[in-house]
């Protein structure tokens, strides 16, 4: 038997029906049409696919679309809508990717964590991005770069004062 639920998505409300076995990640895929969720290991372990669930990040991976009906789900697509969010910005600048498949879910982790302490140490950023695994960097520039981005924040709030 298929249902019927509302997820708002980056800001959109999207009607979808869907059958109680579907799990998050493949209705954002497949039916919302979001590239930015991986699927990796898809057994909660990699953090690929993470995605905010009302504003804590989740691994789409492992929710049912069906428990998640009414609820908030942002994507990187969500974020920065008007082009790229400060923590993106110094992301970039600092080359911090290679292949980039690991990039979205430390995104939403490290976006997570910003909202939550806007001037985190060293070791609570590489505890938040610690579930989010990359084959291709050694996290250095990743955490140097939610540093920067956490300074120059915390810094603008600084002068506004
Ligand atoms: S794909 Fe979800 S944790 Fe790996
Ligand atoms: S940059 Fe390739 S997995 Fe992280």
């Amino acid at each position: 038997m298929r249902h019927t639920i509302t997820l708002r998505v980056n800001d959109e409300v999207w009607p979808l029906d869907v059958a109680p076995s579907d799990v998050l990640l493949d209705v954002l895929r497949g039916r919302v049409g979001l590239t930015s969720p991986k699927a990796g290991c898809e057994r909660g372990d990699c953090g690929a696919c993470t995605v905010l669930l009302d504003q804590r990040t989740v691994r789409s991976c492992l929710i049912l679309a069906v428990e998640v009906d009414g609820h908030e789900i942002v994507t990187v697509e969500g974020l920065g809508m008007d082009g790229l969010t400060a923590l993106q910005e110094r992301l970039v600048e600092l080359s911090a990717f290679q292949c980039g498949y690991c990039a979205p879910g430390v995104i939403l982790s490290a976006t997570e964590l910003l909202a939550e302490a806007p001037d985190p140490t060293r070791e609570e950023v590489q505890e938040a991005i610690a579930g989010n695994l990359c084959r291709c960097t050694g996290y250095a520039s990743i955490v140097d770069a939610v540093l920067a981005a956490a300074r120059a924040s915390t810094g603008a709030a600084a002068q506004e004062v």
